[in-house]
């Protein structure tokens, strides 16, 4: 038995975020981690390793559609898929370990096995019971079921599986088209597999503004993705390491089969808080499954929740940015977390990111807004790397000019965006960033000709 100030339960994005920030504000601090390794879904099985996947494989289209155009002659790469997974398991396993080393470096101490609360107030990892003033829930999330689809995480995946799968397979069908099935979509039709993403709603992206999510949706379909849009997945059935997929089409009620070697399930995230004991303290939750929190404290004394197990977006810089606000709250200061400036980025290419309001939110809310609209054919930079077909969208209240939202489809949107994000938090109007001095020849230069088409217009339009 040890006592801390704070103990957090998960070492994902939400707790490592935390427990270093609490240790830096001089609070004796222990995570919970049951993985053997730290870093969470996000590390592990989630954000890092599909990045890596998305870069090898962006690589070989690269080397396949453009190398040849820019006098790079000669065989391209073959694909060796487990020299592939092993470089992936290589930038998962540097980054876990450099998680490890924060934790020594910060003195955070961690607690290896899976905990749960037996009483407030009180942590039970293994046979042990650990004391802390303060208790964090960061368990954060695990894919959705879907009725009628068993997952065997060979023949059909969730994101987990989709990144070991044996061999790559002939055709993948998808189940849902958000970011999950997009990303790990892209990945597969990169690499020569059949990708149909089947999705319930007429639309990719939920929630992503409609004119960026149509055009997401040509330029992915351009690279060989299939979509079958208005359709629900009534079940999946395996045979011999075959599947096939019976949806139902909406509009007609119409069904219809797709046969696959593989199916993706990425139809959503549910919070994970299993086995914590939660129930039994009386810890109010939401009817979605999540924890119950007002500023991140549940309504048991000294028991905290942040991330993917609470309201919100399931992101892991939401997670991370909670993590730190509530590390601060625990030390006395004022801790916040500005909801209304999160970006959302899908790692395709090209990349799509967002901040703020969408155009069909603002109308829904009756604002009046402008738009201000540039398209990267206008950017020598993107030009020259052929990813000329997206375009940066700001939205500005149309009164004050202040800048209400950002959607970016286009080479580098996901780092982009964060000039947006910064303006927006400063208050800043479109004009402002019209008038600061963006270096030539940059990707964005894009964000800057879009904050001018919201005054007097973009120079190279
Ligand atoms: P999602 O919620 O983004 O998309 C799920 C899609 O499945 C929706 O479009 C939904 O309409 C569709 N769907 C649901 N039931 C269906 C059915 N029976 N038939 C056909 N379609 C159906 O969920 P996703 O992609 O699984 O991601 C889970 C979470 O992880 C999300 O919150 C996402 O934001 C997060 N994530 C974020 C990433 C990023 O920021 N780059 C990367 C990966 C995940």
């Amino acid at each position: 038995m040890a006592n801390f100030d704070v103990i957090i339960i998960g070492g994902g994005p939400g707790g490592y975020v935390c427990a270093i920030r609490c240790a830096q504000l001089g609070l004796k601090t222990a995570v919970v981690e049951g993985r053997e390794t730290l870093g969470g879904t996000c590390l592990n099985v989630g954000c890092i390793p599909s990045k890596a996947l998305l870069h090898a494989t962006h690589s070989l289209h690269e080397a396949e559609h453009n190398f040849a155009k820019m006098g790079l002659k000669g065989k391209s790469p073959s694909v060796d898929w487990d020299q592939m997974k092993a470089y992936k398991q290589e930038v998962v396993d540097g980054n876990t370990k450099g998680i490890e080393f924060l934790f020594k470096k910060n003195k955070v101490t961690w607690l290896k096995g899976w905990g749960s609360i037996p009483a407030a107030g009180q942590v039970k990892v293994g046979d042990e019971v650990h004391e802390a003033k303060s208790i964090v829930i960061a368990t954060g999330s695990e894919a959705a079921s879907l009725p009628g689809v068993e997952v065997d995480e060979k023949t059909v995946v969730t994101s987990t599986g989709a990144l070991t799968l044996n061999k790559i397979p002939k055709s993948l069908v998808v189940i849902g088209a958000g970011v999950i099935g997009l990303e790990m979509g892209s990945v597969y039709a990169r690499l020569g597999s059949e990708v149909t993403v089947v999705e319930y709603l007429e639309a990719i992206t939920p929630g992503m503004d409609a004119e960026v999510a149509r055009s997401f949706q040509k330029i992915l379909a351009k690279q060989g993705i299939k979509f079958v849009l208005g359709a629900a997945v009534q079940g999946v059935t395996t045979k011999g390491g075959k599947a096939k997929v019976t949806y139902k089409l909406r509009k007609d009620e119409s069904e219809a089969v797709l046969d696959a070697d593989c199916v993706l399930v990425a139809t959503g995230r549910k919070p994970y808080v299993d086995g914590l004991g939660l129930e039994a303290l009386g810890v109010e939750m939401e009817k979605r499954g999540q924890v119950k929190t007002h500023h991140f404290a549940t309504n048991v004394k000294g028991l905290y929740a942040i991330g993917d197990a609470i309201v919100g977006p399931m992101l892991a810089h939401k997670a991370e940015d909670e993590g730190m606000a509530l590390a601060e709250i625990l030390a006395g200061k004022a801790g916040h977390v500005n909801y209304d400036v999160i970006p959302g980025v899908v790692y395709t290419t090209p990349e799509v990111a967002s901040v703020g309001k969408t155009e069909e939110q603002l109308k829904e809310a009756g604002r009046a807004y402008k738009v201000g609209k540039f398209s990267f054919m206008g950017n020598a930079r993107a030009k020259a790397i052929f990813q000329a077909e997206g375009f940066v969208k700001i939205l500005a209240d149309k009164e004050t000019d202040r800048i209400l939202g950002a959607h970016i489809i286009g080479p580098m949107a996901g780092d982009l965006i964060h000039e947006v994000c910064v303006a927006m938090e400063f208050g800043a109007s479109a004009q402002d960033l019209a008038l600061t001095c963006h270096a030539h020849p940059t990707y964005s230069e894009a964000v800057r000709e879009a904050a001018l088409a919201c005054g007097d217009g973009a120079i190279h339009a």
